[in-house]
């Protein structure tokens, strides 16, 4: 569909999905922390992989390297994404993307004409579709999270072994035959390898695989099954859980599936699905058992997508929030809905994927990431881990940017955390017109003074306003100066002389003023339209306001202003769709250059991934618990003083 500058038609719309979508410049420019930082309206970019017809939406700044890593797509890499192994080269099929400086030393003029580029250099503002060539090298080191370079070292092997058979002079037992042929191991047997080690052995005429995770001698197989070594990584979030299939001895990415939480009946957010728990201690058993199908289901999905036997998925490995881990493991999260907030334990004993409910092999290992605290859980150590915050030189920022914020700057010296909550606002479940981010969302809106641009996610017609969509608008009205900095909408009479093709949008529900996005219904029908009310921009202010003063009190107890941070991470289901520009302009992250802000993915899901991948970087995501300082917002005699003053928008 087209735009228009109409400003009561209806056709002000583009199909997030749909060919061609027409969307503003990217983003850019490193401007100064002085001047203004933004330089272009909001977008995002459709792209579009070959030959797996795997279609993404990405803000500006991503690579098309790592928008394909986050979605389980293999490039070729051996220098996760740095640009010096010149490995990752894709071909542009349809869209423009300019040559970078590297491109022309890898390719051919020729072949930069037939649409060659390194995908690690690619950085598109408009949607491309892209063909990724299958994999040449076999990978000793796998690019995962934010472009981070993980040497394979999983806990789960397997080790191919020809024994000798017994005899009346070798009367070693099954277990010490293959405990003597692994001998660069300390390991012990789990009951079940006990269980078929003997008619294992002897069907398979001494020559078997030894399945190993970790220490533990978990199966032995019949003949050679080394080249079947799977992992599932789980990121289980209050609303989506995502699955990524990896193939463990080479750190590749087969299959990736998601879908909405099937506990979203007893709530869309923890405090509401705690108090259910509260209200009926039935209901764990009914969240547990949910979760578990939730989390079953998917491996189902991405094996059957892979063509792989479950029984070869040997280790599983979840990150969520501490209430979600707790429901999926059968615990009662009551203790941390309630004041002083205390968790059953930061750190998890020795789980089953079959205790969190996933049908895998009957003794794979689940991973489960260990929490901070009630409010910053193992998805945000997940997260910390991917994003790399302890390993650094750099001072940067992370923000988990959803009902409750996580929050920590630092670097590979010091880290300070917080959590702030920022309410519903981002869920869109607080707004009069809000809706999740599925089909019929408004999740890109850009506005002139003369016209207003919406992208909707599906080939929708628009039915609400998601939370990417209620950030772009209210930043564009602040841009425009039709929201002035307290967050007021201006009167229609003025207007008319900022914006003169928006003012019509302007306008009052009841006693309530209103901006329209979208008409809907009969003409001037505002209760019918979708639109952005007063209140729904003082939801976003008080959002913005917790988010800006964690992060400022954050700043302070380091010592430490605004220009001292080098790289902003936006992280989360939510924040990685956030426009950093945007983002900037409302006060949600601190006044910098655009380009220090950049959208890091799916962290949680990719810190899984390592954990997978890496028995050191599993090791690393529990020195993270150690390395993270707390710092408590409740307990700062200023901080409603300073939320008050952060309820403004910047200058
Ligand atoms: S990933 Fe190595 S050059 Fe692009």
């Amino acid at each position: 569909m087209t735009q228009t500058s109409d400003a009561t038609a209806a056709s002000d719309v583009t199909a997030a999905s749909g060919a061609g979508v027409a969307s503003d410049a990217a983003v850019g420019g490193d401007a100064t922390a002085a001047g203004d930082p933004v330089t272009a309206g909001p977008a995002r970019v459709d792209l579009f992989f070959e030959p797996n017809g795997t279609r993404v939406r990405v803000p500006p700044g991503v690579t098309l390297f790592d928008a394909a890593s986050w979605n389980g797509i293999a490039i070729d890499s051996t220098c996760g994404g740095h640009g010096t192994c010149k490995k990752c080269k894709v071909r542009i099929v349809d869209g423009v993307v300019p040559v970078s400086p590297l491109d022309s030393r890898a390719f051919s003029p020729g072949e930069l004409r037939d649409g060659w580029r390194l995908a690690c250099r690619v950085v598109t503002a408009t949607d491309v579709r892209v063909h990724v060539p299958p994999l040449v090298t076999r990978p000793k080191a796998a690019t995962v999270g934010v472009g981070r370079q993980v040497i394979l070292r999983p806990a789960a092997q397997k080790r191919y072994l020809e024994l000798d058979e017994p005899s009346l002079a070798d009367q070693a037992t099954d277990l010490e035959r293959v405990l003597a042929a692994v001998d660069d191991l300390e390991l012990r047997a789990d009951l079940h390898a006990l269980r078929v080690i003997g008619r294992v052995l002897r069907a398979a005429d001494y020559k078997v695989t030894a399945v190993i995770v970790d220490d533990v001698l978990i199966d032995v197989q019949q003949g050679d099954t080394t080249g079947r070594v799977y992992g599932i990584a789980f990121d289980l979030g209050t609303t989506t859980v995502v699955a990524t299939l990896l193939d463990l001895s080479t750190g590749t990415p087969m299959a990736v599936a998601s879908m909405l939480s099937k506990q979203q009946p007893f709530g869309a957010d923890v405090i509401t699905r705690i108090s259910a728990v509260m209200m009926d201690p039935e209901t764990l058993g009914r969240l547990t058992g949910l979760a578990h199908e939730s989390l079953n289901e998917l491996a189902g999905e991405v094996c059957q997508q892979a063509g792989v036997d479950p029984a070869d998925v040997l280790e599983v490995a979840m990150a969520g929030n501490a209430t979600m881990t707790h429901l999926a493991l059968g615990i009662d999260p009551e203790p941390l809905g309630v004041a002083p907030f205390i968790m059953s334990t930061r750190l998890w004993p020795e789980v089953l994927a079959a205790d969190i409910g996933v049908s895998v092999h009957p003794r794979a290992r689940a991973v489960v990431f260990p929490s901070f605290g009630a409010y910053v859980g193992g998805d945000i150590t997940a997260g910390l881990l991917a994003a790399g915050m302890d390993r650094d030189a750099r001072t940067r920022l992370f923000v988990d940017v959803g009902t409750n914020c996580e929050i920590v700057l630092g670097n590979r010296d010091w880290l300070l955390g917080t959590a702030a909550p920022a309410g519903p606002a981002f869920e869109g479940a607080a707004i009069r017109c809000g809706m999740r981010a599925a089909d019929g969302a408004i999740e890109v809106v850009t506005m002139t003074p003369d016209r207003l641009e919406l992208k909707v996610i599906g080939d929708a017609p628009p039915a609400g306003l998601c939370g990417s969509g209620l950030v772009d608008a209210v930043a564009e009205l602040v841009r425009l100066g039709l929201l002035d900095r307290s967050g007021r909408l201006i009167p229609e009479e003025d207007a008319l002389g900022v914006a003169p093709g928006l003012a019509p949008r302007l306008t009052q529900l009841g006693k309530e003023r209103v901006f329209v996005l979208h008409w809907l219904g009969e003409p001037g029908d505002v209760a019918q339209s979708i639109y952005l009310s007063q209140r729904d921009v003082r939801e976003l202010q008080f959002a913005k306001a917790a988010i800006a003063t964690g992060w400022d009190i954050l700043l302070e107890e380091a010592g430490l202003q605004p220009r001292d941070i080098q790289q902003v991470l936006l992280a989360g289901s939510f924040g990685s769709y956030l426009s950093p520009a945007n983002a900037i302009r409302l006060g949600l992250v601190p006044r910098l250059p655009v380009l220090r802000v950049v959208s890091a993915g799916n962290v949680a899901g990719e810190g899984a991934k390592m954990a997978l991948l890496s028995m050191r970087e599993r090791a690393g995501a529990l020195a993270l618990l150690e390395e993270v300082r707390y710092v408590e917002l409740s307990d700062r005699a200023d901080f409603n003083d300073r939320f008050v003053e952060q309820l403004q928008f910047p200058a």
